[in-house]
């Protein structure tokens, strides 16, 4: 998990080959929906909070099942790192029936059956990780997608992959100590992360995920201001959770004086080129801590059984 964790740079750097034959079209779509789960559907969270200064709007859709507006004026891209889950391929059913363009990013299974079966863009993702360990293949592959389609850029790979490589080197040395001395507060407490910015907030989920599945500890993330309008009043009784807040801006927001629970906020300042380089810095310390942590509980961090046996039963919530 480690090794896969540090090749977050030269998994952005891939390029599907199925992206060349892309058709671009001649006008962008309405909307773009990404539908997904877990560690596929968090490059969705990215996509919007990217999207915001675009002109392609794009909505995450963690859902079982297409939204009743959507037409064949927008796009769904599917993303599926096993192209088995229930929730995605409901969705991805719905939008092949709808006329809408379909777009799937997957390894295979049974999205790719149904993609090839429709003659539809698949664009394959490397086997052989863990879904939430794809996370660059994924994004990488999804910003590259919305990019083709709106003609517009929404990031600077070259510049993002570098600051990352020198990251990886840096959390790989000296740099880890870091990382170490944040194990021990967050060990037996409940854990919330806090985004302060659209970038930040996809983070603090992606954060969250890996603290979940990887340490198996319970974690929540939200955002600032949102939790100024309803948390602020449950904060203080019984045992507060340890926060996380993750930032960009060189004076952080004060959220002890805003909870006032006696917690003192451990901050994490994403710095970089540009701002997704930063947050994506900010996502690569978040899993290293979340695999540090699972050592510290002394837990497994690869098998995620409880998942596997929700999606045997074929539920989809
Ligand atoms: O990290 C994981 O394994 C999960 O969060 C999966 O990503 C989630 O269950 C969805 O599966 P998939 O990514 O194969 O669609």
């Amino acid at each position: 998990m480690w090794r896969w964790a540090l090749s977050l740079p030269e998994q952005l750097a891939y390029e599907s080959p199925g992206l060349a034959r892309l058709r671009t079209g001649d006008r962008i779509p309405q909307r773009l929906i990404a539908a997904g789960m877990g560690g596929s559907g968090v490059s969705g969270k990215f996509l919007e909070a990217l999207s915001h200064g675009g002109n392609l709007p794009v909505i995450p859709w963690p859902w079982a099942g297409a939204p009743r507006w959507l037409s064949k004026d927008d796009t769904l891209l599917a993303i599926s790192y096993s192209g088995n889950t229930a929730e995605t391929l409901a969705t991805l059913r719905d939008g092949i029936e709808r006329g809408a363009r379909v777009i799937g990013i997957s390894t295979g299974g049974r999205l790719g059956d149904l993609l090839t079966n429709e003659k539809l863009p698949l664009l394959k993702a490397p086997e052989g990780m863990p879904p939430r360990s794809a996370f660059g293949f994924l994004l990488g592959t999804s910003l590259r997608v919305v990019e083709r389609l709106a003609g517009v850029k929404l990031w600077e790979p070259a510049e993002t992959i570098e600051a990352l490589k020198m990251l990886c080197s840096e959390l790989c040395g000296e740099g880890y100590a870091s990382i170490n001395a944040l194990v021990r507060p967050l060990k037996n407490r409940p854990l919330v992360i806090y985004g302060t910015d659209p970038l930040t907030a996809a983070a603090a989920i992606r954060f969250k995920q890996q603290l979940n599945e990887n340490a198996k500890v319970f974690a929540w993330a939200n955002t600032l201001p949102e939790l100024a309008h309803n948390e602020i009043e449950g904060a203080g009784p019984g045992i507060p959770p340890q926060r996380i807040c993750l930032t960009l801006a060189e004076e952080p927001p004060p959220l002890d004086e805003v909870l006032r629970d006696g917690v003192q906020t451990i901050y994490l300042r994403g710095t970089g080129p540009n701002p997704l380089a930063a947050v994506l810095g900010l996502v690569l310390r978040g899993d290293l801590l979340s695999l540090a942590l699972a050592k510290e509980r002394g837990v497994e961090p690869g098998p995620i059984e409880r998942i596997e046996d929700f999606k045997k039963r074929g539920r989809t919530g």
